[in-house]
């Protein structure tokens, strides 16, 4: 979601004649675009503001201003702490204040020492006010359809710095979409911190889940895939469980985090679901769509975890087979019930848990690639390789596969023949090319 809010703000600013380049070095503003989720990625952005307050002395020193800003989730949270702890930052400001961007530059460049701090929530939401993506954009695009949590996991910070679950209308949803396709993208990811729990207002005013949203962009031309991401295992209603056997646009490869396979600690964390239900619904989901895949998030060390819950997990790991997951050890977020209980698990089992459960998931991960050797899969690609004549594309499972392809056919969807898998990529000689007919192009098969 940060990659996408980046681009909004970047349309934002376009107006005002910033565009973006590859580095800090030379920049007028520099945004650190941040994530609270765990305690590692809030110290990145202290060491990363140590580092840029040095190049904006540099600046400073040859007569030219530099912005440094703040914004996301730690920004959200922390916001009066990074302007105590970090005084060379001139702008700090939350995930709903995004549209204010213009003012705040304004202030912040008027007269030079100004510092503003905007980390309101919004009376009405920013997307109402934020301008359209115009131009070209990637074969694979994400667009945000739902904001802000209510489900309070006791590990989250979610519902504290994105605030509570807000639903975009499905007509300002479909008019993004279909300017992203006009744009050039072919796959869109539909995003939401729990996007399953769309509730958006539809046509005639009624109110739309995901699996209605997911159905009516199926039908804009040029769009043939369609993913979305994250989901919580509670909000996968019938209707969108249906979707994944009937819209042939939506990828049979579905994150849907689990967190834990133990009863008690699913229960301690609040998620509202036992391991059994969640098999329950992977068997509902299989019975719908039976070549779909799954993956899943893990947190191990989760207060009061113990060898049996830990054990609990390994074995719903292997019961569901995911054949993809991140993994992380918990780690305690200031304000989230979990951080203050006094059963925490000691760092040294965090991380031996952490190793052997990452050992399981890999070895899975390995496993699902080689099976798809020999098959024939269709590739968006995306990029280019390394090497010349390569491209790099995914599969429907969102594995990056290396492909040799004459020039120009990124955002194509091509057949290839997988040859090769390694644990994070499969390797594949190209096929055919099968999108080309509606592009009014030639194809020789
Ligand atoms: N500690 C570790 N992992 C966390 N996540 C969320 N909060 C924490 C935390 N406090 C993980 C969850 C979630 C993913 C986005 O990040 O697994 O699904
Ligand atoms: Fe956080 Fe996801 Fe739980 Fe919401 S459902 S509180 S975003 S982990």
């Amino acid at each position: 979601m940060n990659v996408y809010d980046s681009g909004r703000m970047a349309d934002t600013l376009a107006p005002l004649g910033y565009r973006q380049i590859d580095g800090p070095e030379g920049a007028d503003m520099v945004i650190l675009n941040t994530c609270h989720i765990r305690e590692k990625a809030a110290e990145k952005v202290y060491s990363d503001l140590g580092r840029l307050r040095l190049l904006k002395e540099a600046a400073e020193a040859e007569g030219e201003q530099m912005i440094i800003a703040v914004a996301g989730c730690l920004a959200q949270a922390e916001g009066a702490e990074i302007m105590r702890r970090a005084p060379a930052v001139d702008m700090v400001f939350g995930p709903q204040s995004y549209h204010r961007l213009p003012e705040m530059i304004a202030r912040a460049t008027r007269s030079a020492g100004t510092r503003v701090l905007d980390t309101e929530f919004p009376v009405a939401p920013k997307f109402d006010f934020l301008p359209a993506t115009e131009g070209p954009v990637a074969p694979a695009a994400f667009l945000t359809v739902q904001e802000g949590c209510d489900k309070f996991c006791a590990f989250c910070v979610v519902p504290y710095t994105r605030g509570a679950e807000y639903s975009r209308p499905v007509a300002d949803i479909e008019a993004e979409a279909r300017r992203l396709v006009a744009g050039g993208a072919v796959e869109i990811t539909l995003l939401g911190q729990n996007v399953n729990a769309y509730h958006g207002e539809g046509a005639r005013g009624q109110c739309w889940g995901l699996g209605s949203l997911v159905r009516r962009l199926a039908e804009i031309s040029g769009l043939k895939r369609l993913r979305y991401t994250t989901s919580h295992p509670r909000d996968m209603d019938d209707d969108l469980i249906a979707a994944h056997g009937e819209v042939p646009q939506l990828m049979p490869f579905l994150h849907l985090p689990v967190q834990s396979g133990a009863d008690s600690v699913l229960a301690a964390m609040n998620r509202q679901h036992s391991a059994d239900d969640y098999l329950r619904l992977v068997a509902r989901i299989r019975a719908a769509c039976p070549n779909i895949e799954l993956s899943s998030d893990f947190i191990v060390g989760f207060p009061g975890e113990s060898d049996r819950d830990f054990d609990a997990t390994m074995n719903l790991i292997s019961r569901v087979g995911f054949v993809q997951a991140y993994s992380f050890k918990y780690s305690p977020r200031p304000g989230t019930p979990a951080a203050s209980v006094e059963n925490q698990v000691e760092a040294a089992v965090k991380a031996e848990r952490l190793a052997h459960l990452q050992e399981l998931l890999n070895r899975q991960q390995l496993e699902f690639n080689q099976t798809c050797v020999g098959r024939q899969i269709p590739i968006l690609l995306e990029r280019d390789g390394r090497r010349p004549g390569q491209r790099v594309g995914r599969s429907p499972y969102m594995q990056a596969v290396h492909v040799d392809v004459p020039e120009g056919e990124i955002g194509r969807i091509v057949e290839v023949d997988i040859v090769s898998a390694g644990p994070n990529s499969l390797g594949g000689r190209l096929m055919s090319v099968n999108n080309k007919l509606e592009k009014g192009i030639a194809t020789a098969e």
